[in-house]
């Protein structure tokens, strides 16, 4: 069998057993359907994946030449056809093209070189970071010092992603003029809101006397011109290639608040981490490819079964950031309507990802998930380790919640009375970090990049390039420019509000 729609065919014709049925009838499904990998442990157990599905997932594989796209990624080549352009985010990590790991090599030690200068002082007195960036420009360096930086201390760091002036008030409130160092994260240096809010920033610290506020300004780009010409020093600016993309960025310099708050060594063991996880999708074959088979679960529930969402749920607060940080991963590069030669898709894109954090999103959303009418494969992320020394009861509790959780969405309970009944059979997958540390968050992040990645070539998507988000920066433009004729309902916004 060679032709993807035969490959669909047969995955569609698969027979749709209940999950209990799958652990009844195979002793051996969950050594089947979990393993470990880079410091996580993934069980898709309790995902309706079989054998035969993941038989017939690997013929699609082949049909859709799945090795070769692959190796293209790796190898540098022309992937993102839209824009022309390779993607180059794991030779960050050190995993790619040879001129491109050298490059990003070289980019990383300017990087650091810069952070060992403020730690020695070079800038004066740094106490707040105060990065403005929006996107992937934000989204990465976030949620890397939010899971890891809680207890380093090293930096106040504020990351303001939102042109809404409360935002940066907020930071503003939090911090010293005389001590901040605004650091301007942006690939193309000219997005509205982080340049909007950067000028702000800088007014801030002019209004304060700062002595030479320019001189307190660091870029992260991938348009260093652009940078020199905003007025950054060419030694505060930090490029990083045009080949690594937006929401593939926080291992480049966009990474460099992290690398700040965290320490090098700490950013250097989430590359390694990363690369981990690189070399496991690189070398592994489809079937037995963490990320392929994730993928192959996300194929099976949007393609065959209608679903039309995945929560992510973090069991650890350290990683509330992640479901945001994966909504642009997953959304911006596999939500798209046509194939990467511009034909519609066959069948539906990628799911909508929304998740929350656990055990809060129990009593506020899981209701839906236990009772109601959509399918929503759920993914579980726990710690072994606790991430504070606060009593036993406190991880043991939402451990325990956790587990409870995935095991009640598949067993389900019958009950006379309708409205107390669980139908059950509801899919889960659950990952396990043993500690969470720079290297396990490193594998976990680029867990979620290669599934992206292998989604959207059985799909036939180019997961790299995003227009859908320019028609709407058009439109701004335009309303900001006045003078356009809009819709009557979008006129009479723009009058109410007196723009
Ligand atoms: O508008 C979408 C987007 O282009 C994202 O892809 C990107 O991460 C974000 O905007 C920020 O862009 P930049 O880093 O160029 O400011």
């Amino acid at each position: 069998m060679t032709g993807l729609d035969e490959c669909w065919t047969r995955i569609r014709s698969a027979p749709h057993e209940p999950l209990s049925a799958l652990f009844a009838g195979d002793a051996a499904r969950l050594q089947a359907f979990s393993g470990d990998v880079a410091g996580l442990y993934l069980d898709f157990s309790k995902t309706h994946l079989t054998r035969d599905l993941v038989d017939g997932f690997d013929a699609l594989a082949k049909a859709a030449d799945f090795d070769a796209h692959r190796s293209a990624l790796f190898a540098g080549a022309i992937v993102n056809v839209t824009e022309g352009r390779a993607a180059e985010h794991t030779a960050q990590r050190g995993e790619g093209e040879a001129e491109a790991v050298a490059l990003a090599k070289a980019f990383h030690a300017r990087t650091r070189g810069l952070i060992e200068a403020i730690e020695a002082g070079a800038l004066g007195d740094v106490a707040h970071i105060l990065h403005v960036g929006i996107g992937g420009s934000a989204l990465g360096p976030d949620l890397l010092i939010d899971a890891l930086g809680r207890d380093s201390g090293r930096y106040d760091t504020a990351i303001v992603s939102n042109v809404d002036g409360s935002a940066l008030k907020e930071a503003f409130g939090r911090f010293d003029p005389h001590k901040t160092l605004l650091v301007i994260a942006s690939k193309t240096f000219t997005t509205t809101e982080t340049m909007l809010n950067a000028e702000s920033v800088l007014g801030w610290m002019t209004m304060a006397g700062v002595d030479d506020p320019a001189g307190r300004v660091v870029a992260l780009t991938a348009n260093p011109d652009k940078a020199l010409e905003w007025g950054v020093d060419e030694t505060r600016i930090l490029p990083f290639s045009e080949s690594v993309g937006g929401r593939y960025s926080l291992w480049s310099s966009i990474g460099f608040p992290a690398a700040l708050a965290l320490g090098w060594a700490a950013f250097e063991e989430m590359l390694e981490g990363a690369a981990e996880m690189d070399r496991h999708f690189r070398l592994a074959e489809p079937r037995a490819n963490w990320p392929v088979i994730a993928a192959f679960a996300d194929l099976y529930y949007t393609q065959v079964r209608g679903a039309e969402t995945r929560g992510v749920f973090a069991y650890d607060e350290r990683l509330r950031l992640l479901p945001s940080y994966l909504q642009q991963l997953e959304m911006e590069s596999n939500g798209k309507s046509v194939t990467a030669d511009g034909t519609a898709l066959a069948g539906p894109s990628a799911a909508i990802t929304w998740g929350g954090v656990g055990t809060d999103a129990q009593h506020a959303v899981f209701q839906l998930l236990h009772q109601g009418t959509h399918l929503v494969p759920v993914e579980f992320l726990a710690v072994v380790e606790p991430g504070h020394e606060l009593d036993d009861a406190h991880h043991r509790q939402l451990l325990v919640n956790c587990f409870a959780q995935g095991a009640a969405l598949m067993a389900g309970r019958g009950h006379d009375d309708p409205a107390r009944a669980y139908a059950g059979d509801r899919p889960s997958a659950t990952i396990l970090i043993d500690a969470l540390e720079p290297r396990t968050l490193g594998a976990l992040i680029a867990f979620y990049e290669h599934r992206v990645f292998a989604n959207a070539i059985l799909l036939g998507i180019n997961p790299f390039d995003q227009f859908g988000v320019e028609l709407g920066k058009e439109m701004a433009k335009s309303v900001e420019a006045g003078g356009m004729a809009f819709d009557p309902s979008t006129q009479a916004l723009i009058e109410r509000a007196g723009l």
